[in-house]
Parts: C-alpha cells; sequence; structure tokens
C-alpha cells in the first residue's frame, strides 16, 4: 500500500521518567527556595522586580517563574516544527534517529541556572546522546561558534510572557561567558553545590553530585 508522506512532530527529544521528572523539579524547586533566601542573591534582586516595586520585599522565585511545563519534563533535540522547520527532514532521516527512536537514556544534569527569563537544567551529553543533537542549535548568532550540545538544558520553568525556547538561548549566554574566560563570581556552597553569579541576574549551581535522570527519546506531536 502506499504511505502518506512521513508526518513530523512537533519536536524531537528526551522525554523523562515520572519519577525522574519529579526528582527534578524537587531539585530545582529546592535551589529556588535556597536561592531566594540568600542574602548575595538579594543584593542582587533588582534584576527580578520591576521599577515599582520595593526592592526590600521578599522574591518568591517560585511564583516568579509561573510559566512551568506540565507533565512530564524533556529536552528538546532538534524543534522540527512539524516539518516545517529548517533540516527538519534531514535530522528525522537519520539512521541513529530512526534507531534510538523509543529507546532509553540517562542523561546527566551537571548544573541548575536562572536568568531573570528563565530557570532550567544543565545536561552534559555523552558522545553518544552527542549524535542525535542536531549541527545547528548551539548558536544565538550564526557566528557563534560554541561546543556541539551546549545548549542542551530541560526547562524548568518561565517568568512572565517568556517562551520556553528562551531556556537555551539563555544557557548558550552562559556558555559564552564561559568561553570568554567569565568563570562566574563564586558566592560560596550552597545545598547540592557551588553557587556562581554572572552578573545581570544569571546564577548557576554547580552540582557537587550530578543528577542522573532516566529518559526515553521519542517525538512529541501536540
Ligand atoms: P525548550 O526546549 O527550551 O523547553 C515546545 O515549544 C518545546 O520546543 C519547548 O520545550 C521549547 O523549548 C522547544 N522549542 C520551541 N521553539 C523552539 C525553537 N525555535 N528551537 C528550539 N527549541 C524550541
Amino acid at each position: 500500500p502506499s504511505l502518506e508522506k512521513e508526518f513530523l512532530p512537533m519536536y524531537f527529544g528526551w522525554f523523562l521518567s515520572k519519577r525522574s521528572s519529579e526528582i527534578l523539579r524537587k531539585a530545582g524547586q529546592a535551589f529556588l527556595d535556597e536561592l531566594g533566601s540568600l542574602k548575595a542573591f538579594k543584593k542582587e534582586s533588582k534584576y527580578f522586580l520591576s521599577a515599582t516595586e520595593d526592592p526590600k520585599i521578599k522574591i518568591d522565585l517560585t511564583s516568579y517563574f509561573v510559566k512551568r511545563p506540565p507533565g512530564v519534563l524533556h529536552c528538546t533535540t532538534k524543534y522540527t516544527e512539524f516539518g516545517k522547520a529548517a533540516g527538519a527532514e534531514e535530522y528525522a532521516q537519520q539512521e541513529v534517529v530512526k534507531a534510538s527512536y523509543g529507546k532509553g537514556f540517562t542523561l546527566s544534569i551537571s548544573a541548575l541556572f536562572i536568568t531573570t527569563k528563565t530557570v532550567g537544567a544543565r545536561i552534559e551529553l555523552s558522545e553518544q546522546q552527542l549524535l542525535l543533537w542536531p549541527g545547528d542549535a548551539d548558536k544565538i548568532l550564526p557566528t557563534d561558534t560554541l561546543p556541539r550540545g551546549s545548549r542542551a538544558h530541560i526547562t524548568l520553568g518561565c517568568a512572565n510572557g517568556v517562551e520556553a525556547v528562551q531556556t537555551g538561548l539563555d544557557l548558550l549566554e552562559f556558555v559564552k561567558l564561559e568561553k570568554v574566560g567569565n568563570k562566574g563570581e563564586q558566592v560560596g556552597e550552597i545545598g547540592g553545590g557551588k553557587l556562581l553569579y554572572f552578573d545581570n541576574g544569571m546564577w548557576m549551581l554547580v552540582l557537587s553530585k550530578k543528577i542522573d535522570v532516566r529518559a526515553i527519546f521519542s517525538g512529541y506531536y501536540g
């Protein structure tokens, strides 16, 4: 029988198990709670306040990042936009993509980060996992040259009016700073690891013990 042309998903990615999603959500929550009550954060809280807000008020980061992904968490590999995105067909037709579809993976979370727009988890992809990473994802500007997989992340939340696509761009901003030798100011150790401040409301918690999450590589059709 003649088959219809393959229908591509909105995006390909790794979809965390329910249990791993809960573990990561909890870690993100603990990070926001602890960061929000930290003196060093309060001193720099102006980035998270509107012009009319009193800088002395306590910022509840959980309600600041009001848009949280419902259901299980995921790491987008290729945003294919149902086939409309540049490189969508090429990505979907790769042998490694077809062979990995529906397979289980363990992703390693190395850090948690926030900016004034997003909160996310940074992923360190293995060599094998990098085979599923598209060649064009690690750029903000077309001229950017950053290591493959630099953008790999899981969105944990977005501020009001911010779309999830921003989380990966925010992570790339951190990586660009790291690339020019800005390692951030080490603020101290908090629960879970080493807290770094990169100015402009950009905070990163480098986990002393990486969080491994279980995930299935698949497609999301909306
Ligand atoms: P995220 O991967 O940072 O969470 C549906 O919108 C999913 O696709 C979200 O998870 C979102 O961001 C991701 N997404 C949306 N637009 C995108 C784009 N242009 N490039 C890459 N990922 C995108």
